[in-house]
Parts: C-alpha cells; sequence; structure tokens
C-alpha cells in the first residue's frame, strides 16, 4: 500500500512511472465513451471514498471518472455529515471505519496534519486531494500535459511560476527536483515561497530561481503557470493582497517576453491574475490541463492500490 500525499515524499522513479502509465493508458482508451470501463478493469469490484471539506470540481469528478473507468467505484462524503465534522467520533475510529468499508480514501482538506493523522490510522492509502501545503495530484498531471504538449521530457523545458507561493506552487517546486526541470518563479516581495519549501530544495542540491520581476521571471519560458492569488480559505486582506500582485498580472505583454510557443497552464479556478485574452488565446491549454487529472489520477489510484 502507498499513500500519495506530497511530491517530495515520493520517490522520482515512481512519479514517472505514473506519468507513463497515464500516457499509455490515455492513448488505449481513445475510442472509449466517458463511463466505458477499461480493458483491463484492473480497480473492479474497489471503492474509493472521497471526502471534502472545502469546494471541489475538478478533483471531485476527475476522481470519480478516473476510478470509475477503472472499473472501481466511488462515493463522496461531506464532512460535515459525518460524526468527525460534528465532533462526535475520533479521527482515529472514523480512519478505522473508512478502511473497515473502502479500499482508498481521497481526503481535499485545511490541515496537513489531519492528512498526516489519517496516514497514522488507515490501513488503506490516502491520497491528498489538496491540502494548505500542497496539490500533488494536480502537479502530477500538469508534468504530463507539460510533456503532452510539448512532446518531450520536461526536463528539457523552462518551467515558469508567476503568481502568489502557495500550495499548487509548494508542489510545482517539488516536482522540479522529481522531474529535474528549470523553475523559475516570479512574485512580488515578501509572498516568495517559505522556508522550508526552500530549505528542501537546498537540501536536494537543487535550486529554483526566483524573482520579484516579472518580465525577468518569464524570459525563455516554454510554459507558464499560474493560479488564483486568493487561494480557498486564504486569510489574508484580499484587496492589498491583489493590489501587490497588480504587476504580475499575466498578459499579452508579459507573455511576449517568454518563448514565442509558450503555453499557458492553470490549474482553475481563475480569478484576476490572468487576462481574459491570454486565458483564451491558442497559446491556453487549461481545458486540456483539467481533463488529464482524469487519465493521471487513474495511474495515481493503482499506483495506490499497488497495482502499478
Ligand atoms: N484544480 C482543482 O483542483 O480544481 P477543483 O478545486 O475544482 O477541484
Ligand atoms: N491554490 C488554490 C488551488 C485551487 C485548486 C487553492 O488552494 O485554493
Amino acid at each position: 500500500m502507498k499513500h500519495f500525499i506530497n511530491l517530495k515524499d515520493i520517490p522520482a522513479a515512481d512519479l514517472r512511472k505514473i506519468v507513463n502509465d497515464a500516457k499509455k493508458r490515455k492513448k488505449l482508451r481513445k475510442k472509449l465513451s466517458t463511463l466505458e470501463v477499461d480493458k483491463d478493469a484492473p480497480l473492479k469490484g474497489k471503492l474509493l471514498i472521497q471526502m471534502f471539506e472545502k469546494s471541489s470540481l475538478r478533483t471531485r469528478l476527475s476522481f470519480y471518472l478516473a476510478i470509475k473507468q477503472l472499473g472501481g467505484g466511488t462515493l463522496t462524503l461531506r464532512s460535515n455529515e459525518l460524526h468527525l465534522g460534528q465532533g462526535g467520533e475520533s479521527l482515529e475510529d472514523t480512519a478505522k471505519i473508512l478502511a473497515t468499508y473502502g479500499d482508498g480514501f481521497m481526503l481535499r482538506t485545511d490541515s496537513d496534519e489531519k492528512i498526516e493523522k489519517f496516514k497514522k490510522y488507515s490501513t488503506i492509502p490516502i491520497i491528498n486531494g489538496l491540502s494548505p501545503s500542497s496539490h500533488p495530484t494536480q502537479v502530477l498531471s500538469d508534468v504530463f500535459t507539460v510533456e503532452e504538449i510539448k512532446n518531450k521530457s520536461i526536463s528539457k523545458l523552462n518551467i515558469c511560476w508567476i503568481g502568489d507561493s502557495n500550495n499548487v506552487l509548494n508542489s510545482l517546486i517539488a516536482a522540479s527536483v522529481k522531474f529535474s526541470f528549470k523553475l523559475s518563479i516570479g512574485c512580488p516581495k515578501n509572498y516568495e515561497p517559505k522556508k522550508f519549501v526552500l530549505d528542501w530544495v537546498k537540501d536536494k542540491n537543487k535550486k529554483v530561481f526566483i524573482c520579484n520581476d516579472p518580465v525577468k521571471a518569464i524570459k525563455n519560458a516554454d510554459v507558464v503557470f499560474s493560479d488564483k492569488v486568493i487561494s480557498l480559505n486564504d486569510k489574508v486582506n484580499k484587496k492589498k493582497k491583489i493590489s501587490d500582485f497588480k504587476k504580475f498580472i499575466i498578459n499579452k505583454k508579459l507573455m511576449s517576453h517568454a518563448n514565442k510557443d509558450c503555453t499557458f497552464l492553470h490549474c482553475l479556478p481563475r480569478g484576476s491574475e490572468v487576462s481574459e485574452e491570454v486565458f483564451l488565446n491558442k497559446q491556453s491549454e487549461v481545458w486540456l490541463q483539467a481533463l488529464n487529472r482524469v487519465h493521471v489520477q487513474k495511474s495515481i489510484l493503482l499506483y495506490a492500490f499497488g497495482k502499478l
């Protein structure tokens, strides 16, 4: 049994295996419709339990389709309908009961500690569907999307992030180490990644490039990523933060400093960090990016269920 909680804790070879498996599976089901099961039905009879403590559109639907296409089923729980959410049952007992009924548990939560506790008490694999510190399923899928669009290994590309130093960026930083790609980060002063994230990179003898000038950060970029300036449940002065990021809005002018065939990606939902023009331009591959969540999550499930 393998958990899928943070990219930094998963061996690089396993992450590569997941991406390669997703490539193979996506090709194999080209002619199948949405709910048709893959020929080998590798997770036949298996149940994935999902729980969302925060809103979700893409993660919820893509995990639903992923387990269905592998031959299994899913059940989605609302945390406030469980005894746990009402304070009437311990996390330990909840985790044990989930493992009694289900074969895997995917959790989106506001607490990294909660995921760690579920991991401690659970005998089924735990998948992190977004936490304050990371969004690993999103970013692994984004690695897949980049390689699909550019038709080469991500290690040969210049990747740029313009935006807030949030959970998605933390996972992208971990991916840059695991997949050995160059990552430059453009963000305002005082919005750089946290020390513990940068210390981990240093510890691995790797580097990420941080720049408070968006034009310099985006130079030579093959792919530009962004995300909302205000994340879910972000407890900040929203007006001030949005104003601090004004110079970092990704518009046509800023994109003109990147490589000519630069691709724009965004995990969605979006806010004011990207202009409508860039978002809807043909350089933007955000819809394919969202779709690929299904394909990569299938291989993540196979990995977690010990079938890869
Ligand atoms: N990108 C992403 O995780 O979207 P949702 O919040 O809609 O799941
Ligand atoms: N950083 C965003 C990602 C949403 C998918 C958030 O945490 O809200």
